[in-house]
């Protein structure tokens, strides 16, 4: 399988499922759809609806219903990524290679874009409930989209990692601000493509384990790649950790030792995902690339 053909060929799937789901811009609010659009049209890897499809594949998922909750997944994914980029968060002006929202439509309608997107995913996510009205796993996957947004997930993570900014931090405390800011949305992607395929409740914590792991191994990939890569290969500014003084993986265990993490947890996630008895081969073939991901 040539693994880049093959999610590219499942991107383009991914951003007409999220075009679909967009607002229309009209109305004398249509400056705040615009920012919306603006943003989330930007690109981005879609790796958060992408794996919501394929675990829900992995456990024989065949309906549409798993697709306004990508759309929605993503809609949360750049609404923290607006707000992350935020003067008085990270102050970054590129994203996706393009301006950030607050550069364009000013720092007002970034934070009200911020908000918007976060809203219209509940609003898109509840689709589903007309879509199949019957669909008992509707509610659940409705309730692991909230709790891992908020404060026990992606907002409790960069809560934390704010509040850490500029002091020596304990591996412990890393480790909890990574698996939050960035695992818990992972985690709530592949937990809700198996939850509304059906997948056991055993299933369900197996997943939600290689989630934690991928996600984490996925946030020291982005501190590595902040100091490694280029603006022009990321579509955001390198360096934007050591300049709001960051405590990172690279900062704590040195370049080669975080690499060296990244490689051991993802290892880990792909041995637990062979403990189960379906199989997804280009979900494993995704969550092995992740490791040697540039972007
Ligand atoms: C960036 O996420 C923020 C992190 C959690 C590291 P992505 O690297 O998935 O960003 P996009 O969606 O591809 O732009
Ligand atoms: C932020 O982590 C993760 C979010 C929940 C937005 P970073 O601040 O490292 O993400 P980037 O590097 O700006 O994408
Ligand atoms: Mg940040
Ligand atoms: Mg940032
Ligand atoms: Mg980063």
């Amino acid at each position: 399988m040539e693994i880049r053909e093959e999610t590219a060929k499942r991107t383009e799937e991914i951003e007409k499922i999220i075009a679909s789901y967009l607002p229309k811009e009209e109305g004398f609010q249509a400056k705040i759809m615009e920012a919306m659009n603006y943003s989330i049209l930007a690109g981005g890897k879609r790796l958060r609806p992408m794996l919501a499809q394929e675990t829900y594949r992995l456990f024989g998922g065949k309906s549409k219903v798993i697709e306004p909750f990508m759309a929605a997944l993503e809609m949360i994914h750049t609404y923290s990524l607006v707000h992350d980029d935020l003067p008085a968060m990270d102050n970054d002006e590129y994203r996706r290679g393009k301006k950030t929202t607050h550069i364009v439509y000013g720092e007002a309608m970034g934070i009200l874009a911020g908000d918007a997107l976060l809203n219209y995913a509940f609003e898109t996510a509840a689709k589903a409930f007309d879509m199949e009205p019957e669909n008992r796993y509707i509610g659940k996957a409705f309730q692991i989209l909230s709790q891992k947004a908020g404060i026990y997930g992606m907002v409790g993570g960069q809560t934390v990692d704010v509040l850490s900014e500029g002091r020596k931090i304990t591996e412990e405390e890393l480790d909890f601000i990574y698996r939050l800011k960035t695992g818990a949305l992972i985690e709530a992607s592949m937990l809700i493509g198996a939850v509304l395929a059906g997948a056991t409740k055993n299933e369900q914590k197996i997943i939600e384990c290689v989630a934690g792991d991928i996600g984490l191994a996925f946030q020291i990939q982005d501190d590595i790649l902040d100091v490694t890569s280029t603006e022009e290969v990321l579509g955001k500014p390198i360096g934007s950790d050591e300049r709001n003084h960051k405590c990172t993986y690279v900062t704590f265990a040195g370049l080669e030792g975080a690499k060296e993490q990244v490689r051991q947890i993802t290892a880990r996630a792909v041995s637990q995902m062979d403990s189960l008895v379906v199989t997804n081969v280009f979900l494993n073939e995704l969550l092995r690339y992740l490791v040697s991901r540039e972007k």
